[in-house]
């Protein structure tokens, strides 16, 4: 990898295909990401839109071996209670799809390496009113999420480590009005970009009008 140029990489990929093809990758190399390719990545973020164009963004990558451990250690116990119920349902459901199982064990494989997953990626920001905004925060994270399939970086969102929120927050430095609100494990992916699994686009489009009897869903009157 000494011999990528972060100028250059990913800038050739059509923004659609990027779009496409743009999916979870939780099976990670441990393999170092160079410090400009983060720098990277995270620039993108910064084109992302907010409010006012407050830009609230800060990101903070954890890429020392020790401080992502103190990551893992505390993200995989509560991972794991979090998804066994989930688990047990697909080991009992004969019907419980397939895909559902396949994304059960890239989670639960994240949760376990997480430690080896070069960087870990806390996107942080701001309240209001004393409320977390993490919704000003998520086109950031939506085009680092892309910039990482455009220089072939894989990635995933994760927000579970919100539950020990405020002691991960305090053990980066942040103060208390700038929370984090995503954590985005990166790194050389395992596996292969691909298509995700996504409901056809006519099932969800409408034009002018709602329309519940084309909806497979069929959100009546709710
Ligand atoms: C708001 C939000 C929170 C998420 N939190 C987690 C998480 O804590 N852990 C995790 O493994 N994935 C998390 N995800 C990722 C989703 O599970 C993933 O986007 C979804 O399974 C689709 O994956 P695909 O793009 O590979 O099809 C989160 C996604 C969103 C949008």
């Amino acid at each position: 990898m000494n011999d990528i140029d972060p100028a250059t990489l990913g800038e050739d990929i059509g923004l659609f295909e990027a779009i496409r093809t743009t999916r979870a990758i939780r099976r990670l190399k441990p393999d170092p990401v160079p410090d400009a390719l983060i720098r990277k990545v995270c620039e993108a973020g910064t084109f992302a839109p907010s409010g006012g164009n407050r830009q609230p963004w800060k990101f903070i990558a954890v890429t020392d071996p020790e401080r992502r451990q103190w990551v893992a250690e505390r993200y995989r116990p509560i991972f794991l209670e979090y998804i066994q119920p989930a688990v047990e349902l697909g080991e009992k459901d004969p019907n419980f799809p397939e895909r559902k199982k396949k994304m059960q064990r890239a989670a639960i494989h994240l949760a376990e390496h997480l430690h080896e997953a070069p960087v870990h990626l806390f996107v942080a920001g701001w309240t209001r009113r004393g409320e977390t905004q993490n919704q000003a925060l998520m086109p950031a994270v939506m085009n680092i999420l892309l910039a990482c399939r455009a220089v072939g970086l894989g990635a995933s969102l994760t927000t579970l480590h919100r539950s020990f929120g405020a002691e991960c927050d305090a053990w980066l430095g942040l103060p208390k009005n700038c929370p984090t609100a995503a954590l985005i494990p990166i790194g050389w992916p395992l596996g292969k970009y691909g298509t995700p699994p996504r409901k056809p686009v006519d099932e969800v489009l409408f034009f002018d009008r709602y329309d519940a009897g084309r909806d497979p869903e069929g959100h009546r009157g709710k």
